[in-house]
């Protein structure tokens, strides 16, 4: 970028004689399906209100998909829009990486079917499963790839269809989800730093906060696992939320340090849209001001893998972030899993 941005920030990638390019977000994209379902909506079938809803997490609504609409088809439409935006064809793609927790189907990778529906003939495709925190991880994932110069052309997409593992009977954890998918693609920019660092972090001595039971190897689905509710996602609230706050402040700081930024210099915070009181402690833990701060979730609730990628796109077609501008992405999610990502935009 400018001569007047390259002075702000120190490129940790650009020391050691780093001889790889420079990875930049090309375009983004983002959709979610039509169906909204309002707090009020919740409130006819379990025991909550608008008011609780509102006041413990800033969500107002979420969008869920039709029966027939699958993760696949969100990131599609992510996808192609996306693709759009930075003028690409779906032939020059190299590499799909899909980040999700509610692929289509066990295999194969829901990336593969996205492959098939945007026509991507040439590209390897591959699912990643970092839960809330995969859109960071597939970020730095396909910009090693950019850097290496084994690939041009990456597509990473965050997707979600969380209604299809919500327990509906359950307020605790229904109230908080919602469906949607966002996508980019990675490409180099000339004269552009574009993802400055990626932190990415994980603890799984804490993988019983937030799972999923059933489904996998150790319970798969029978008649007994759909009875006692393990095809649903379980959560222990109130210390995934301390968990929460302090590895996105810790993420958060490592990026900034790395690129020996002060937290004034970020133009737009945008962090996992899980709970706006999450989000609030987190900003005031980073000594950010408010503006700084982008917040969607009122609209989408948790969206996951696809969090982030949706704020990322509005936070752009907004006109909140500009080229030139510095962006801090910060995520947080089951396993435990953490990251935290520097662009300049
Ligand atoms: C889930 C969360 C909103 C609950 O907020 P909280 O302030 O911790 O609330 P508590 O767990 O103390 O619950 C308080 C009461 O509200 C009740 N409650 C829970 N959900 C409710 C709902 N939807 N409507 C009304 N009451 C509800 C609880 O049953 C509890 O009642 P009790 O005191 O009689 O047992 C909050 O803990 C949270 O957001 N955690 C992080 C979740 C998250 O982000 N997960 C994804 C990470 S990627």
């Amino acid at each position: 970028m400018s001569s007047s941005t390259t002075q702000i920030f120190k490129n940790p990638r650009a020391k050691h004689n780093f001889q790889g390019r420079t990875c930049s977000i090309a375009g983004v994209g983002s959709y979610v399906p039509a169906k909204i379902v309002t707090n009020a909506d919740l409130a006819k079938i379990v025991d909550t209100s608008d008011e609780w809803i509102t006041t413990r997490t800033g969500i107002k609504e979420r969008h869920v998909a039709a029966e027939n609409e699958f993760t696949s088809d969100l990131g599609t439409a992510a996808a192609q829009a996306a693709m759009k935006k930075a003028g690409i064809t779906a032939d020059q793609i190299d590499l799909i990486i899909v980040a999700t927790i509610t692929p289509d189907m066990p295999f194969p990778s829901t990336a593969c079917l996205v492959q098939r529906k945007i026509g991507a003939r040439r590209a390897a495709a591959f699912d990643l499963e970092a839960a809330c925190s995969g859109f960071i991880y597939a970020l730095e994932i396909g910009q090693q790839f950019i850097m290496s110069r084994t690939y041009d052309t990456v597509l990473v997409i965050g997707a979600e269809k969380l209604s299809s593992i919500t327990d509906w009977t359950d307020r605790n954890t229904c109230v908080l989800f919602g469906d949607g998918a966002g996508a980019a693609i990675l490409q180099s920019r000339e004269n552009a730093h574009g993802l400055l660092t990626a932190v990415m972090g994980a603890d799984g001595e804490k993988a019983d906060l937030l799972f999923m039971p059933g489904g996998g190897s150790r319970c798969p689905a029978s008649a007994e696992s759909v009875n006692s509710r393990m095809h649903y996602l379980r959560m222990e609230g109130k210390e995934t939320f301390k968990n929460a706050v302090q590895a996105m402040q810790t993420a958060a700081e490592e990026a900034l340090r790395r690129c020996e930024l002060d937290i004034s210099r970020i133009k737009c915070i945008i962090p996992h849209q899980a709970n706006r009181r999450i989000i609030d402690a987190v900003g005031e833990r980073l000594g950010a001001k408010p503006e700084q701060l982008f917040v969607n979730l009122d609209k989408y609730g948790n969206t996951s893998a696809a969090s982030v990628a949706i704020a990322l796109d509005e936070a752009v077609e907004s006109g909140r972030v500009q080229r030139g501008d510095l962006i801090l992405l910060v995520v947080f999610g089951a396993g435990l899993t953490w990251g935290a990502a520097v662009i300049e935009w």
